[in-house]
């Protein structure tokens, strides 16, 4: 009885104790759980409306997530000098007054992640000296305005994710000069905050997740001197990247990943030189070219999974002696050369699984290569030819490799000696047919030692036909074609001679100078000059050397009708005319007629 007494008098002292001289060590407030060993209070699930009192003032922890809490008061965790992590997480906040957190000096980490916020007024993390990790991620926080976050100069991790983010203020970030990591995720912005991000001179990780941004400018992220790794991911409409949207930044990872990207933005990658990990897998991309990549110095990994890969060129890796894991699984490339390496034998995991790959000579090299090459659990398949279909290439004895996985040589098939002597004007085509397996892809060089290309007056037919259009004297000389493939190549020479047609002085000097090509064909670079070489077609020619003569024929007309009149008229007018001009080089300069010129002739 004694007992029971004392410890409901202890109780009430206790009480009078909390309400009278503030908060004692050991208290624990209803519905909470304490912990005091540990110095946790776990208020978790308790269907609170708000934030309960009486906790003990040396807790370190406190959780209160998943209540229904709707607002932080001020000052509301005033005494908790000790606390070091305090959890609102899955509550309904929308309100957080300012100087809420005031006194937590210690706090090390906050998370508000999942309530109501909508808007952030400055000053709510005042006094948070302490603070490292900030969570607001998964509220409908709008905007970030100047200075939020200027008083928690120690933060190094920063949760915004998954808010209805449209607009990052300028100096919203300013203060955050500690800042190490800042997540993005799934938010409405429409463009990269970069004047405020350059507040962010600690930064060395950004993700962006889901962002509906749909090209990268230049100059996106200037000024983020210790950011190392970049990570965008999911931005569905992006398509462009600028070629110096990454100036500034030294990364050491970059992922740009299920984008609309459909080609390797090598311009823009050039000088990210300690790169060692690229991943720009789930972009609709369809080749990586040879020697373009080069420059990545120190490239270990790329990643372009699940892609639209068709084509690996040779020389792709070219310059990355480093190079030791390609990830190209779930893409349509029917082979990978050993040629697209610098070296195969750094070579360490290979991911080619989900690629239709052709069995032959050109994957050879793997196969020799298959017991020490980590496919990360996924063994390559063979698609072509019929009778290795389905197979894995663990599958392989040595003994069917050399059987199996053979190529012939490239092999031009019609090798009778083709010359054309023709006049100027005609059109030529010469043929060259090849085979082989994998099947020969077909170059001309021209005589003056470029490669023909497909559009042109001189061009490559799709089935390796060479076609010079309107010969003129200077394409005479020597072509040759090549039959490449991995086997081997084979090569011809045709020889075109061009002979002049003298040029008739009546016709039209634009006749004669429309169809003069530039000399060195080959290397004009606007393609659309290339398609289009012939200003005039021949209807349009007919039309205008009528209308020349026509008026031609006009004028002389009018001169002997004047003649006439002038003669009907002789003895009646002065023998002479002046003639007021304005000399051409006037015409820009004001045109008064005082600069104008007089000249004045003789009639007879
Ligand atoms: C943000 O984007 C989401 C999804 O596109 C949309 O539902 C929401 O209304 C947007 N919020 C604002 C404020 O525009
Ligand atoms: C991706 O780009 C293609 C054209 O290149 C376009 O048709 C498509 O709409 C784009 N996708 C998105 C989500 O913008
Ligand atoms: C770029 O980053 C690398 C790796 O972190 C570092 O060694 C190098 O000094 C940095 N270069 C510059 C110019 O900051
Ligand atoms: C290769 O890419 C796929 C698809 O993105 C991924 O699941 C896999 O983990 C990657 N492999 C390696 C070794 O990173
Ligand atoms: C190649 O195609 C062109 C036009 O398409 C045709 O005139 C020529 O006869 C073809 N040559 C051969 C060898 O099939
Ligand atoms: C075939 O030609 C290519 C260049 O066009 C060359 O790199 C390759 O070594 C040649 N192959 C053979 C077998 O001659
Ligand atoms: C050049 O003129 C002669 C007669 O003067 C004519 O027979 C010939 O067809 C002309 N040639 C051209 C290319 O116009
Ligand atoms: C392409 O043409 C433009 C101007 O016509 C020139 O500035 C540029 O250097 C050319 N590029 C190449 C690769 O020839």
């Amino acid at each position: 009885m004694m007992f029971v007494e004392s410890v409901v008098r202890w109780g009430t002292w206790s009480i009078l104790l909390q309400f009278g001289l503030g908060v004692s060590a050991g208290s624990c407030p209803s519905r909470c759980a304490c912990r005091p060993e540990v110095r946790e209070v776990i208020c978790s699930g308790k269907y609170l409306n708000s934030v309960p009192e009486g906790f003990s003032n040396d807790a370190r922890r406190l959780d209160l997530s998943r209540n229904k809490i709707k607002t932080v008061g001020r000052r509301q965790f005033s005494g908790l000098v000790q606390l070091q992590d305090l959890d609102l997480s899955d509550n309904l906040i929308s309100m957080i007054e300012v100087e809420a957190f005031l006194g937590l000096k210690n706090l090390k980490t906050l998370r508000i992640k999942n309530n109501r916020l909508k808007i952030l007024p400055v000053g709510v993390f005042s006094g948070l000296y302490s603070l490292r990790l900030l969570d607001l991620s998964q509220n409908e926080i709008l905007v970030f305005l100047d200075y939020t976050f200027k008083e928690v100069a120690n933060l190094q991790t920063l949760e915004a994710g998954e808010n209805d983010l449209v607009f990052i203020s300028q100096r919203a970030f300013f203060g955050l000069q500690n800042l190490q990591e800042l997540n993005l995720d799934r938010s409405n912005l429409t463009s990269i905050p970069t004047e405020a991000l350059t507040q962010l001179q600690s930064l060395t990780v950004i993700r962006m997740f889901r962002l509906t941004i749909s090209s990268l400018p230049n100059n996106a992220f200037r000024r983020l001197p210790r950011l190392r790794t970049l990570q965008i991911l999911n931005w569905p409409a992006l398509d462009t990247i600028a070629s110096n949207s990454l100036i500034g930044l030294n990364l050491t990872s970059l992922t740009i990943s299920s984008c609309n990207l459909t080609a390797v933005p090598y311009a823009a990658l050039r000088h990210l030189v300690y790169l060692r990990f690229l991943d720009l897998s789930y972009n609709p991309i369809t080749v990586i070219q040879g020697n373009l990549l080069g420059d990545l110095l120190r490239l270990q990994e790329l990643h372009l999974a699940g892609a639209s890969l068709l084509r690996i060129e040779p020389g792709a890796f070219k310059g990355l002696s480093f190079f030791r894991m390609l990830n190209v699984t779930s893409n349509m490339l029917t082979t990978l050369e050993e040629s697209a390496f610098h070296s195969v034998g750094n070579l360490q995991v290979l991911r080619l699984d989900g690629n239709p790959l052709a069995c032959d000579c050109r994957l050879l090299w793997v196969m020799r290569r298959r017991q020490r090459l980590n496919f990360d659990g996924h063994q390559p398949t063979c698609s072509s030819p019929d009778a290795v279909q389905q197979r894995e290439f663990r599958d392989f004895s040595e003994k069917e490799l050399v059987r199996l996985f053979t190529c012939r040589p490239a092999r031009i098939m019609d090798r009778r000696p083709q010359e054309a002597r023709v006049e100027e004007g005609t059109t030529v085509l010469f043929s060259c047919k090849a085979d082989g397996d994998p099947f020969p892809t077909i170059t001309w060089i021209s005589s003056h030692k470029n490669t023909v290309s497909p559009t042109g007056r001189i061009r490559v037919l799709p089935n390796g036909t060479l076609e010079v259009r309107f010969a003129q004297v200077q394409d005479s000389g020597t072509y040759q074609c090549l039959a490449v493939n991995a086997a081997g190549n084979d090569s011809m020479s045709v020889g075109l001679y061009v002979k002049g047609v003298p040029r008739n002085k009546t016709t039209p000097f634009f006749l004669e100078e429309s169809w003069v090509e530039p000399p060195d064909l080959q290397n004009a670079n606007s393609s659309a000059q290339m398609a289009k070489p012939y200003p005039f077609d021949a209807k349009t020619l007919i039309i205008a050397t009528t209308m020349g003569f026509l008026s031609f024929l006009s004028s002389v007309a009018i001169c002997f009708v004047f003649m006439f009149f002038w003669s009907q008229s002789k003895g009646q007018i002065k023998h002479t005319a002046t003639i007021d001009f304005v000399p051409r080089s006037s015409v820009g300069g004001g045109g008064d007629g005082a600069d104008g010129g007089r000249f004045t002739m003789k009639l007879i």
